[in-house]
Formats: structure tokens, C-alpha cells, sequence
């Protein structure tokens, strides 16, 4: 660990390579403790990490997963859009567990606010959509949609009574989406967030992270999503509506491109998705049925079934044009651990169809292995293949759920 400590350098993220849901918490979790800021840059509620505090898990959607670490500013960045009660529930959460977030949370002033109408109108555009992109209905595209616009209300105007500005935009909702604004909830929610989170806005978030650049503090930022459902890179329509890759990461928090030392790629040893969209390697059968029952892939915020398949290459160095990838934690291979074959996509033919290199499977249990050498011959052929075709070394390996249940080359 103290040699990849040492390579990554004073401002890693962490990224998926994939569609999401490639396991990037544990990670977090993992580095978290050896960085003195965690921060979160773009996205909202729409993401998910389980959390196990006091023994219980939570799923927590805001917070980043190296919140438990105690005593380390966390930092929510202008990129995000965030839902109030949401946050506050995560709050109260890890308050009922002895830790305290509140002193240590900075909210970018500068991030937007979720209300739940923005919910209701990812509700109603998505049943008007022909081809329904599948979205969390967490009030993502919307609120992006109003930020856009310029219409939307950030953070910073919590100190504010926003009681006519609500009525005027809940009459504006109704008529153009149909949809019936609660405004008394939508300004109780705003109320119990002044009292609560108004000290811990950052007026300027640019100034803080250059204070902690300057300071020679150690950043880690976690990405939320994933490099394919960047609105600018993924596999548009059907992405998120923010910015998912580093690039993404560093404008949400207003730091400079050179500042970031090191990114993370994530990708999982095979391949989920959820939503719709393109997925050349699913395999939507039983294989994949075998695959979602030992990975246990169901959408950790909504519950769906996670799409699920082989690992694609072409995609995952893709992602690595898009973010410059310093190293792979590859995540899950004791999922594989029963598989007789192992195919993984490596480009299409002139046909269109996608061409597989197949290696063999391992058929012995992988399960919490620490140790590079103590890997099946055929797990660490399967791994050499992901590096030599992709050219980026596969520093991390996730073997288990436990968080020691983990390889460091
Ligand atoms: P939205 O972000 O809720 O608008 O959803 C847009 C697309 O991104 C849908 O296909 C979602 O399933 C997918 N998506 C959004 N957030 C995540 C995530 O954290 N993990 C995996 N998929 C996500």
C-alpha cells in the first residue's frame, strides 16, 4: 500500500470505467483513511454505496463512502445537485451512529438544490419518452435541466425566503409537465436545511481546495456514475446528466486539471448495467442470471436488476482516453470463481459483431485471497490479459466484500 500511496500522489480520483456500480465505495473506503480531504464533485442522489455503520448497512447517495473516516473535511462540490432531506437523513444516520459529519461537511455554495418536484418531472418525462431511458427519478436531468437554463436555485440561496419564487415555479411546473408542486413540503425542506446546513456552505469553493493544494493536503475525490454515462462521453441518450469522468471531477470542484496526480480507473471484472442503452457483451440469459445472483447485482438505489455480461475491453480503455487512467482496481473476480469460461470482448469484426478472447476459468475459490501469488494461475492469466491489452497496470484487486478482502500490487 505505502508503494501505491507514494505513485498516486496528492489528488487521486476515483472513476468508473463502465456503466456504474463497479464497486469504487470500497475503494474510497479503503484510501479514504490515507487522505486528509474527501470530496465529491458532480451527480446526486441518483448514486449509491452501501455503507455498514454501527453494523448496519445504509445505502448512502450523497455523502461520499469515505465519510466514516472521522476528523476529515468532507467536501460536496458545485457540480453536484443535491436533495435536501436526503442529505439530512444521511446526516442523522451517521449521528445515530457516533459519527459526527455535520462540523466537517462544506457544501459548495454553488451546488444546486434538488426539490422534489424535479423528482416528479423525471417521473413524467420519462413515461412520455418513447424509449424510456431508465433513470433513477431522483430528480437528476431535471435539476440539470434548470441549472442549464439558469433557472435553478444552488445552495447558496438557502438564506433566502424562496417562498415566491416556489409559488411561481410550482405554477410553471404544473403547466408544463402536469405536475402538482407540494409547496408547503418543498418549504419546510428548505427551512430545516437552513438551520441545519447553512454554516457549513463554502462560499468559494475554488478557494478552499486551492487553500488545501497550497496546504499540501492529500485530496481524494470520488466519481459518481461512470466514464459511459458521461453526458459529453457516454453512450448518449442514455447517460446521466452530469460529468462523470476526471475532467468532470475537477471542473465540479474548481480545480485546476494539473492539480489531479492520479486517477483510479474501476472496472469490474465483468460487466453490469442499469437502465437502458447499448451493452454489447450482455449476456441476457442465464449466464447473466448466474452472474446477478452471485455478484448480487440489484441497483443499490432502486432495487432493478442490474443488466449483466462480459468484460469489454474496447469501452474500458476508451474510458481510459477519456481519463487518463494511472492504474485499474479491477473489483469482484471471486465472482468468476465458478466459471468454467471466461470470454471478454475485444472488439467487433467487419460484421458488427463483437469478438471474444476466451480464457479459461479458475474453478477454486478466489474468495478474500490478499495475496498477488496466492491467485490461481488461470485469475492471474485472466488479469495479465486485461493489463496487456489495455496497457494500464492492475494495481487493486477486490476479492470479497470485507474490506481487507483486497490485493495491492
Ligand atoms: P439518472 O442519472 O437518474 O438520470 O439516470 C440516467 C441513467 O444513468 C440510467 O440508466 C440510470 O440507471 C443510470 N445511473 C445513474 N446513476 C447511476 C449509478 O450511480 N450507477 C449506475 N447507473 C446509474
Amino acid at each position: 500500500m505505502k508503494t501505491l500511496l507514494k505513485d498516486l500522489g496528492t489528488v487521486t480520483a476515483i472513476i468508473g470505467a463502465q456503466w456504474g456500480d463497479e464497486g469504487k465505495g470500497k475503494m474510497t473506503d479503503i484510501l479514504g483513511s490515507h487522505f486528509d480531504v474527501l470530496a465529491r464533485a458532480c451527480g446526486g442522489a441518483n448514486a449509491g454505496h452501501t455503507i455498514v455503520v454501527g453494523g448496519k448497512k445504509h445505502v448512502f447517495r450523497l455523502l461520499p463512502s469515505g465519510c466514516l473516516h472521522e476528523g476529515k473535511p468532507v467536501v460536496l462540490g458545485s457540480g453536484m445537485v443535491i436533495h435536501l432531506p436526503t442529505l439530512l437523513e444521511e446526516i442523522d444516520i451517521l449521528k445515530a451512529a457516533g459519527v459526527e459529519i455535520l462540523d466537517r461537511l462544506l457544501i459548495s455554495s454553488g451546488a444546486h438544490i434538488v426539490f422534489d418536484f424535479h423528482k416528479a418531472i423525471d417521473a413524467a418525462m420519462e413515461e412520455k419518452r418513447e424509449n424510456g431511458i431508465g433513470t433513477t427519478k431522483k430528480g437528476i436531468g431535471p435539476a440539470y435541466m434548470d441549472k442549464a437554463a439558469r433557472s435553478g436555485i444552488r445552495i447558496e440561496r438557502l438564506k433566502d425566503d424562496l417562498k415566491s419564487e416556489l409559488t411561481a415555479r410550482a405554477k410553471d411546473v404544473q403547466e408544463k409537465y402536469g405536475v402538482i408542486v407540494d409547496l408547503d413540503t418543498e418549504l419546510k425542506n428548505i427551512a430545516d436545511a437552513r438551520t441545519q446546513l447553512l454554516h457549513r456552505i463554502v462560499p468559494s469553493l475554488p478557494v478552499l481546495m486551492h487553500s488545501f493544494l497550497s496546504e499540501k493536503k492529500t485530496i481524494l475525490i470520488e466519481g459518481a456514475q461512470a466514464t459511459l454515462l458521461d453526458l459529453d462521453h457516454g453512450t448518449y441518450p442514455y447517460v446521466t446528466s452530469s460529468f462523470t469522468t476526471s475532467s468532470g471531477a475537477l471542473q465540479g470542484l474548481g480545480m485546476p486539471p494539473r492539480s489531479l496526480s492520479s486517477c483510479i480507473g474501476v472496472i469490474k471484472a465483468y460487466c453490469t448495467r442499469v437502465g437502458s442503452g447499448e451493452f454489447l457483451t450482455e449476456e441476457a440469459g442465464p449466464i447473466g442470471d448466474r452472474l446477478r445472483e452471485r455478484g448480487g447485482e440489484y441497483g443499490s438505489v432502486t432495487g432493478r436488476p442490474r443488466r449483466c455480461g462480459w468484460l469489454h475491453l474496447p469501452d474500458v480503455m476508451y474510458a481510459g482516453y477519456v481519463n487518463g487512467f494511472s492504474c485499474f482496481n479491477l473489483t469482484k473476480l471471486d465472482v468468476l470463481d465458478e466459471e468454467e469460461q471466461i470470454p471478454v470482448g475485444i472488439g467487433k469484426n467487419a460484421a458488427g459483431t463483437v469478438e471474444y478472447r476466451v480464457m479459461k476459468g479458475w474453478k477454486t475459490s478466489t474468495q478474500g485471497v490478499r495475496d498477488w501469488n496466492k491467485l490461481p494461475t488461470e485469475a492471474r492469466e485472466y488479469i495479465e490479459f486485461i493489463e496487456t491489452f489495455t496497457k494500464v497496470p492492475v494495481r487493486l484487486i477486490g476479492t470479497g466484500q470485507a474490506r481487507e478482502d483486497i490485493i495491492v500490487r
